[in-house]
C-alpha cells in the first residue's frame, strides 16, 4: 500500500473506531419542544438528508426514557395465541431478518400551525424522519406463537411508566395491519443498535402509518379478539375523518384512531425569507412521502404562488415503498421581486395536499402545502438581526410552580395558544394524572395561562 493511501486509511480506521455509539452520540441543532420528557423536533436543515442521522431524529417521548436492561429483558406473546411465548433478544434475532426504509412521523406534526389553537406538542415540520429499521416481521412472531383466527386487534405495551396517574401508554393496530409483511419488530436503526430514546431494545416500526403506533421499549404483544379500549386509543390520537367546523368539541365515539400517513413535503432550501441573487439558478428542493396510499409519484413546484407549476427532478435511486424521495427543481430569478415559491406532493394513488386544512380538534395529520418567500435582490445584504419579546407573559401566581413544575418543565405550558375554557381542560387533564391544584388557586392559575398563553389571533 503506498504511503499516502496507507496514511487515509490509518486515519479512516481510527475514525471508525472512535466513533461513538448512537447512544453516545449527541442530538445536535435540535428544537426542544419539551426537555422533560423529551420532545425534540428537527430543524428544516434535516431535511437535506436522505437518511436522517440518529443525531438529527426527532424525539417524542409521552414519559421519561426507561431504561432497559438487555439481559434482563423479555418479549412476551400472549393472548388469542395457542403457544404463548417468551422470547429474549438473541431469540428474536433468530428469525429471518428484514430491513426497510420508512418514514416516522408524528401524527402531530404541524400541530403548531392549526388555527383555532390546540392543546398539544406546537411542532412544526420536523416531527419526522427517514429511518433504516433492521429487525423481524411481526406477523413471523405471531405465527411462531399461533395467532388464532378470532385475532382483531393487537396490543404494544413499552417498559415506559406513566407518570403520576396518567394512564399507561398502550397502543393497537388492526390484525391485517400486524401481519403486513412490512410491519416489523426493530432492533436496529440506520445499521446501528437501535438507540434508547428511539426504543432500545425493540420498537414497533409500522411503515406508513404515525408513529403513535410504532411503540417504543417493546415489552408486550397482545393479541385480542376485539378493540382495545384504552385512554391512548378511545381518549387521544382520534380524529373525525372527516371536516368539521373549526374549534367544536366533536365527542371521543365519533372520532376514529390515526392511522395512516397523508401525502407531504417540505421545502428544505430556500428557507422562508432568504434572499435570493437575481439572474443566479437557484435549487429549489426538499423532500415529499405519503402513507398507505402509495409511494410519491411526483412533486410540483411553484415560484408565484401558485398561478403556475413545474414539474421538479425526483431523485432516481429512491424507489422504496415508504421512505421519503428528494426533489429538485433547478430555477433561476428572472427579477428583483419577492417569490412565493411552493410545492406539492402527489401520490400513487392520485391525493395531493392541499391549500388550506380542515381543523381537526387535537391538531392532527397536517400536510398543507408548504410555502417559502424568497426576495430576489442584486446583493444579498446582512440580515436584520430578529427580534425577541416575550411582552404580555404575567407572574406566575402562586401555587403554580409547585402544581405544574413537577412532571415537565413549563416550556410545555409557554408553547400553547389556548382559550380559557381549553386552559381549563388542561388543568382537569393534569389534575386527574396527579397535578396538584388547590380550588382556591384555581382561579388565578386560570387568569395567569390564559392571559399568558392565549390563543393567537386568527389569520397568518
Ligand atoms: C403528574 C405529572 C404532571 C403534572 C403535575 C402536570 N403535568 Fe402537564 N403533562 C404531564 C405529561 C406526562 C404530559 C405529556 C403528555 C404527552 O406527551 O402526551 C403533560 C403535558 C402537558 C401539556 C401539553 C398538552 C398535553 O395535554 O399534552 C400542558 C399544556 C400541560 N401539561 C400543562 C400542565 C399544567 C398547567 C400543569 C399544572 C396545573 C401540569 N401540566 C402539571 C404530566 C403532568
Amino acid at each position: 500500500m503506498s504511503s499516502r493511501r496507507g496514511f487515509f486509511f490509518q486515519l479512516a480506521t481510527a475514525a471508525l473506531g472512535t466513533r461513538l455509539r448512537a447512544e453516545d452520540r449527541p442530538k445536535r441543532d435540535m428544537i426542544v419542544r419539551s426537555a422533560r420528557p423529551e420532545d425534540l423536533e428537527m430543524p428544516l436543515s434535516g431535511f437535506a438528508d436522505y437518511i436522517t442521522p440518529i443525531e438529527h431524529f426527532f424525539v417524542r417521548s409521552h414519559v421519561y426514557v426507561p431504561t432497559v436492561n438487555a439481559a434482563e429483558w423479555r418479549l412476551k406473546v400472549e393472548g388469542e395465541v395457542g403457544k404463548p411465548l417468551t422470547l429474549t433478544l438473541e431469540e428474536l434475532k433468530a428469525l429471518p431478518a428484514v430491513e426497510l426504509v420508512s418514514v416516522v412521523e408524528c401524527a402531530g406534526n404541524g400541530r403548531g400551525y392549526y388555527t383555532p389553537t390546540v392543546a398539544g406538542v406546537q411542532w412544526n415540520r420536523g416531527a419526522v424522519g427517514n429511518g433504516r429499521w433492521r429487525g423481524v416481521r411481526l406477523a413471523d412472531v405471531l405465527r411462531r406463537a399461533g395467532i388464532k383466527d378470532s385475532a382483531r386487534e393487537i396490543l404494544f405495551d413499552g417498559a415506559d411508566v406513566p407518570l403520576g396517574s396518567m394512564p399507561d401508554f398502550q397502543r393497537s393496530i388492526p390484525a391485517k395491519k400486524a401481519l403486513d409483511s412490512n410491519t416489523l419488530l426493530a432492533y436496529e436503526m440506520n445499521g446501528e443498535t437501535l438507540p434508547v430514546k428511539h426504543g432500545f431494545p425493540l420498537r414497533v416500526v409500522a411503515p406508513g402509518w404515525a408513529s403513535d403506533s410504532w411503540v417504543k421499549w417493546l415489552t408486550t404483544i397482545r393479541v385480542l379478539d376485539k378493540e382495545h379500549d384504552g385512554f391512548w386509543m378511545k381518549g387521544a390520537y382520534r380524529h373525525p375523518g372527516k371536516p368539521v367546523p373549526p374549534g367544536a368539541a366533536i365527542p371521543l365515539d365519533q372520532m376514529q384512531p390515526v392511522t395512516s400517513l397523508r401525502v407531504k413535503s417540505v421545502i428544505a432550501a430556500p428557507l422562508d425569507g432568504a434572499q435570493a441573487i437575481v439572474g443566479k439558478p437557484l435549487a429549489i428542493r426538499g423532500v415529499a412521502w405519503s402513507g398507505d396510499a402509495g409511494p410519491v409519484t411526483a412533486v410540483e413546484v411553484s415560484v408565484d404562488g401558485g398561478r403556475t407549476w413545474k414539474a421538479a427532478a425526483l431523485h432516481a435511486d429512491q424507489r422504496t415503498q415508504f421512505g421519503w424521495r428528494q426533489w429538485q427543481l433547478d430555477w433561476t430569478p428572472p427579477q428583483e421581486a419577492y417569490y412565493t415559491i411552493l410545492a406539492r406532493a402527489r401520490d400513487a394513488a392520485g391525493n395531493t395536499q392541499p391549500f388550506d386544512q380542515e381543523w381537526n380538534p387535537s391538531g392532527y395529520s397536517w400536510n398543507v402545502i408548504p410555502r417559502a418567500g424568497i426576495d430576489v435582490v442584486k446583493e444579498i445584504s446582512a440580515p436584520a438581526a430578529a427580534a425577541q419579546s416575550d411582552a404580555g407573559t404575567r407572574t406566575p401566581p402562586g401555587g403554580f410552580r409547585e402544581a405544574c413544575s413537577g412532571c415537565h418543565e413549563d416550556d410545555l405550558i409557554r408553547q400553547q395558544r389556548l382559550t380559557r375554557a381549553q386552559w381549563d381542560r388542561e388543568i382537569t387533564k393534569m389534575t386527574g394524572w396527579g397535578a396538584k391544584v388547590k380550588d382556591e388557586d384555581r382561579q388565578s392559575l386560570l387568569d395567569f395561562l390564559s392571559g399568558s398563553y392565549g390563543p393567537r389571533p386568527q389569520g397568518r
